[in-house]
């Protein structure tokens, strides 16, 4: 396979919850791919469609969740059928949930949660497991003496349990890492220290989904960004081009709001037809309510879901 290779990929993926006796529609017609040395991060604000792509990627869709069209695949293999969801997790894909508590075993301390996954999933000697968990506890910030490596996760704070969900998902090595918010509750010099762990990964020959709401940190960190509105990526390319000439009005919102530390203005009610972004849009114009614009690549190989993307500027 050449350096460019897909490790994963999704296509058209569209993904719905059953809710309330309502249908909540989380991806709208959504395709991605992840490429062998690439770190991609996957950025919105809440409430987008980020954990569904992560969960749909891995497999782990709660029951309520129904995939409507579009498929999975790992290395060049359409996956479907619990089976080999399961065997791709164990051998090549990893997890690293939003909700760390909930990733990690109460009744397991650190050290041994961290273990597990190349104890159990990857077959090392329990020796060998332990010393590669060790490693990647000091790679997510751990001193070796950590006194925090033998407790039990709700002894830790929620930084601490972060850093340990990350631990144990690099310290499987995988092929694929896709890793949601891996950020979220760290200080400045630890959050750089994760992303320059996910950059390390891509540069070992990994493919990397980084889930953030952070742009600005994406821009300082990713190899590519994806940004994601309503379920459909409206913006996708090279990290430093789509950051320096946004050309989707969404991106540019963003941008505005990591610079300035602004909070956004609120979300509206999403858009019925047409596109979902219009009524946050300055570009808006009537065309805008009544077809969904698709992803079309410009220049320099990125997309944009936008046909007026030639006056976007940052506000
Ligand atoms: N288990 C669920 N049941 C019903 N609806 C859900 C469920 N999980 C997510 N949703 C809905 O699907 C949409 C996408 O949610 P998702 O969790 O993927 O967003 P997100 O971008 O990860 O947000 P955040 O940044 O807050 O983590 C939202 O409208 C959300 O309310
Ligand atoms: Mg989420």
């Amino acid at each position: 396979m050449s350096g460019a290779a897909v490790l994963a990929s999704v296509r058209d993926l569209c993904v719905v919850y059953r809710r309330g006796g309502r249908d909540v529609r989380a991806l709208r017609g959504v395709s991605v791919d992840l490429t062998r040395g690439r770190v991609t991060a996957l950025v919105g604000e809440s409430g987008s469609g980020k954990s569904t792509l992560g969960l749909a990627l891995v497999g782990l869709l709660p029951h309520n969740a129904r995939v409507e069209r579009g498929a999975v695949s790992f290395e060049g293999r359409e996956l479907r059928g619990e089976e080999l969801w399961r065997e791709v997790r164990g051998s090549g894909i990893a997890w690293q949930p939003q909700d760390a508590l909930a990733a990690l075993d109460p009744l397991m301390n650190v050290l041994d949660a961290v273990a597990e996954g190349p104890c159990f999933a990857d077959g090392l000697a329990p020796m060998v497991a332990q010393a590669r968990a060790r490693t990647a506890l000091e790679r997510a910030g751990f001193a070796c003496d950590d006194p925090a490596l033998l407790r039990f996760p709700h002894g830790l704070s929620g930084g601490q349990r972060l850093r340990v969900a990350f631990a144990a998902a690099i310290a499987r090595e995988p092929r694929v890492l896709i890793a949601d918010e891996p950020t979220a509750a760290l200080d400045a010099p630890l959050a750089l220290r994760t992303t320059a762990l996910l950059r390390d990964l891509a540069e070992r020959g990994s493919a990397v989904l980084w889930i953030t709401h952070d742009l600005a940190l994406a821009a300082h960190a990713a190899h590519e960004i994806a940004v994601i509105y309503a379920g459909r990526i409206v913006e996708i390319g090279a990290a430093r081009q789509v950051v320096a000439t946004p050309r989707h009005p969404y991106t540019a919102l963003l941008l505005a709001v990591a610079r300035s530390y602004e909070p956004a203005p609120a979300a509206t009610m999403r858009a019925e037809s047409g596109c979902a972004f219009r009524g946050r849009c300055p570009l808006a114009r009537v065309s805008c309510a009544t077809s969904e614009p698709e992803l079309v690549e410009l220049a320099g190989g990125r997309k944009v879901a936008c046909p007026f993307h030639a006056e976007v500027r940052v506000p």
